[in-house]
């Protein structure tokens, strides 16, 4: 049975660490996201442990599970954070984070992101276009400071994932063309309200394999190398998020696995001075968490048994999306012998596309708990109301202890701000 770490049975029943989750459902109803804190700070000693004696930067790409409480588990650990909005800047400010630890991503930065950004004295802004890095530079220029940029270079590799998270080929939206990288550098080198500080590229997501990392890195290595010759040096070099998590059987890549071959790649190239940064999201929460659902009914037709079940697509987006597999699991289980069923796990919502999961063999009585698992990454960041829905509660175990660490939200909050004519 492939249940995560922190999830196991004790007596017949799913618990997330000490704490069954048929307690909890009936303590705070469902649907309701459980993230254990152990869980969270395991998945980041496999980082601490595969950076020990580096200089490595983790910053935690918080569009994966941005609670506040998340986030302030992995401020305590050291970990920065890799922010894509000013939204997200304002939530790492909340919880008393570091700015200088701070990469800023993503393709569409607005001016008064870049602003609350420098403010703030993040560490840099991943640039993406040149667009950008000059509509950085008239922005720092306006308020008297140096913006610190590293180019979000596109290496064209491809991470072998599903094509909605790849990003480091050609054809996507992401980065600037490794072949323009160097003139953008000498643009930029040029412009006094910009100091270049380093490199970056995320090549994709949910990757199980060190190769596309290593071939993205020959090639920011040979970039580095061109620049340092225009007298152009760099202190920084961010290799992305991208590691993959165990939904059902994948084989793992390891933070230290990969790092280990990294750092063999740099030592061999002369640049171990360079700081490694990295910008992991689902590997540091995606099995910290489930998103537990109560079956409403069962409903039996000629050509499919469906559980349908109070979670919807607009709790966990992910299988209709990209046609995502997480495990099921009940939570009191009974025996499966003969009576087991497949069943496709399907919530409320009017749309076909309402899906959770297929094809699962379950005995399934109505009323009964089952938990989805690996549901701590972009489960409830891609949460929406859609069908005028109040988003689940999120809880945090730890121990014995359930936390709500965000409460559900009220129906009459849903509308409270919203106006009829006269
Ligand atoms: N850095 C950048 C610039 C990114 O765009 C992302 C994710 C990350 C870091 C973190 O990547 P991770 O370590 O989590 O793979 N919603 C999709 C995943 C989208 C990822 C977008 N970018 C999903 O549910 O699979």
């Amino acid at each position: 049975m492939t249940v995560a770490h922190h999830f196991q049975f004790r007596d017949g029943v799913l618990h997330a660490e000490d704490t069954s989750l048929a307690d909890l459902a009936s303590e705070f109803g469902t649907p309701l996201y459980v993230y254990s804190r152990q869980a969270l700070h395991d998945a980041w000693e496999a980082y601490r442990v595969a950076a020990q004696g580096r200089n490595v930067l983790v910053c935690f790409g918080m569009k994966a599970n941005s609670n506040l409480a998340v986030l302030n588990e992995f401020k305590k650990l050291g970990s920065g954070f890799d922010i894509v909005s000013g939204g997200e800047l304002a939530r790492v400010l909340a919880v008393g984070g570091d700015a200088s630890r701070i990469v800023f991503s993503g393709v569409g930065k607005q001016e008064w992101e870049m602003q609350a950004a420098l403010k703030a004295g993040v560490k840099c802004f991943n640039v993406e276009s040149e667009a950008e890095l000059l509509r950085l530079a008239q922005v720092a220029d306006r308020l008297g400071m140096v913006a610190p940029v590293s180019l979000r270079v596109n290496p064209d590799v491809d991470a072998q994932t599903h094509p909605y998270i790849s990003t480091g080929l050609k054809e996507n939206k992401f980065g600037i063309a490794i072949e323009s990288a160097v003139a953008v550098y000498q643009r930029a080198a040029t412009l006094p309200s910009l100091k270049v500080v380093g490199v970056d590229c995320h090549i994709g997501s949910q990757i199980t394999e060190s190769a596309p990392y290593l071939d993205a890195l020959d090639k920011l290595i040979a970039l580095i190398k061109t620049l340092a010759g225009l007298g152009i040096d760099l202190q920084h070099l961010d290799l992305g998020g991208g590691i993959g998590i165990r939904y059902t059987d994948e084989t793992l890549l390891s933070p230290s696995a990969l790092l280990d071959k990294v750092f063999q790649v740099l030592d061999a190239q002369g640049l171990s001075h360079l700081q490694l940064v990295l910008e992991p999201g689902r590997s540091l929460v995606g099995n910290a968490g489930v998103l537990l659902t109560k079956v409403e009914y069962l409903k039996h037709s000629e050509a499919k048994n469906f559980a349908i079940v109070d979670a919807a697509m607009n709790d966990l987006l992910r299988p209709t999306l990209y046609g995502a597999w997480h495990s099921v699991e009940a939570v009191t289980p009974r025996d499966n012998t003969n009576v087991a069923q497949s069943y496709d796990i399907v919530g409320p919502i009017c749309e076909s596309g309402d899906w959770l999961a297929r094809d699962r063999e379950l005995n399934l009585e109505q009323g009964d708990l089952i938990a989805i698992m690996s549901a701590g990454a972009y489960a409830f960041t891609m949460a929406s109301q859609y069908n005028t829905r109040p988003r689940a509660a999120e809880i945090m175990v730890d121990g014995t202890q359930a936390h709500v660490i965000r409460p559900r939200e009220k129906m009459e909050d849903l509308f409270a701000t919203e106006k009829v004519l006269n």
